[in-house]
C-alpha cells in the first residue's frame, strides 16, 4: 500500500499517527477494547489477499480556537453538549484499534461538525496525508444554523466553500478511487442525497477498469426498510407501526424524484462490480441488501464510540 500524499488513499493503519493510543481513563474498569462498540460483516468477494478495514463516520468534531469568532464560539459550546463531549477520545480510541486490529480505515463524512480551523487541524492530526473517505453534510457548513446566506441544498451553495475543504481533505472531495489489494474503493460526495452526472461518468469509468467496487459514501441509498428506522430514529412517533411506509422525504425523496441519482441507483442494482456499500449520516447501524451482489452498510457516530470492522474476503 503506497501513500499518495495529497491524491488520496485509503489509510492504511500502519500509517496513523501514533498519538491514537489506548486511553485507559475511559471506562477504566472494562475490557482493554470494550469501550468500542464494534458491529462486524463479511463481504465475499474471492480475493487472494483478504483484508478487513475500520468502517466509521459521523464523528462531528466540534473544536474552535479561542481566537475565532463568535458564532464558531457558540457552536462549540452548543454541538459539544449535543455530541458528548468525547468525539475526540472517541474517534482517537477507534484508531488506536484499527491500528492493531485492521488493515484500513474508511471515515464516510461528518468528521467535523461545521467548518472552524481547529476542526481542520484536528481533521489533519487525525488522519495526515494518507486519508480517504468522503465528505459529510456538516463538512459544508460554515456555522449551521448561524449561516448567512441559508444553507441550501445545491452544487451552488457547496461551492462557496469547496475549495476551502479541498484544501484541508487530501483526497479529491468530489470523487476518488483507490485499489486496494484488487478491491477499487470508490468514494463520493452525496451529501445531499443526490450524485452529479460528473460522478455518474466517473464511476462507469472505474467500472471499466474491472475491480470488484465497494463505493463510500455519506448518504446511504435508502430503501423502503431503511426508511422506517430513519422515520423510527429521527421522529420516534410512539409504538412502531410497519404497516405503512411513513411518508418519503429528505434525501430518500431526492434520490427518487432526481433523475440522475435515480438513474444512477438503477444501474448500480444490475451492476455486479459492485459488491459493498459504506455509509454513515443516520447515526444508527442499519444493513439491507441493495443488489443481488452489494450489501449496504451504514454505520451509526464515531461519537458515540462506534465502528463497524467489515472483512473482505
Ligand atoms: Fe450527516
Amino acid at each position: 500500500m503506497k501513500q499518495l500524499a495529497g491524491a488520496g488513499a485509503l489509510i492504511a493503519t500502519s500509517q496513523l499517527p501514533a498519538f491514537a493510543e489506548d486511553n485507559p481513563e475511559i471506562f477504566p474498569e472494562r475490557g482493554r477494547y470494550e469501550r468500542l462498540s464494534l458491529s462486524y460483516g463479511v463481504v465475499h468477494i474471492g480475493l487472494e489477499k483478504p483484508f478487513s478495514i475500520l468502517h466509521i463516520s459521523d464523528s462531528h468534531l466540534t473544536a474552535a480556537y479561542e481566537h475565532e469568532n463568535e458564532k464558531k464560539q457558540k457552536l462549540h459550546t452548543r454541538r459539544t453538549k449535543t455530541f458528548g463531549g468525547r468525539q475526540e477520545e472517541a474517534l482517537a480510541d477507534a484508531l488506536a484499534w484499527a491500528k492493531q486490529h485492521v488493515d484500513f480505515v474508511v471515515h464516510t463524512g461528518d468528521l467535523i461538525d461545521w467548518q472552524s480551523e481547529a476542526n481542520f487541524h484536528l481533521v489533519r492530526k487525525f488522519f495526515g496525508d494518507s486519508y480517504i473517505g468522503s465528505l459529510g453534510n456538516h463538512e459544508f457548513s460554515p456555522d449551521m444554523g448561524y449561516s448567512e446566506p441559508k444553507e441550501e441544498h445545491t452544487e451552488a451553495f457547496k461551492d462557496r466553500t469547496r475549495d476551502l475543504l479541498q484544501s484541508v481533505y487530501p483526497f479529491d472531495v468530489r470523487f476518488q478511487s483507490q485499489v486496494v489489494n484488487g478491491v477499487n474503493f470508490i468514494t463520493l460526495d452525496d451529501v445531499y442525497g443526490y450524485v452529479t452526472k460528473e460522478q455518474v461518468k466517473r464511476f462507469k469509468k472505474e467500472v471499466k477498469k474491472g475491480f470488484p467496487i465497494v463505493l463510500c459514501m455519506h448518504v446511504p441509498f435508502f430503501s423502503d426498510d431503511m426508511w422506517r428506522a430513519n422515520v423510527r430514529f429521527w421522529d420516534d412517533k410512539g409504538p412502531m407501526n410497519y404497516s405503512a411506509l411513513p411518508e418519503i422525504k429528505s434525501a430518500y425523496k431526492v434520490q427518487q424524484e432526481d433523475k440522475v441519482t435515480r438513474d444512477f441507483i438503477s444501474y448500480l442494482k444490475k451492476e455486479k462490480l459492485l459488491k459493498c456499500i459504506l455509509a454513515g449520516h443516520l447515526h444508527y447501524d442499519v444493513q439491507d441488501q441493495f443488489s443481488p451482489t452489494c450489501r449496504q452498510y451504514v454505520v451509526a457516530g464515531s461519537f458515540l464510540f462506534h465502528g463497524e470492522e467489515i472483512l473482505f474476503i
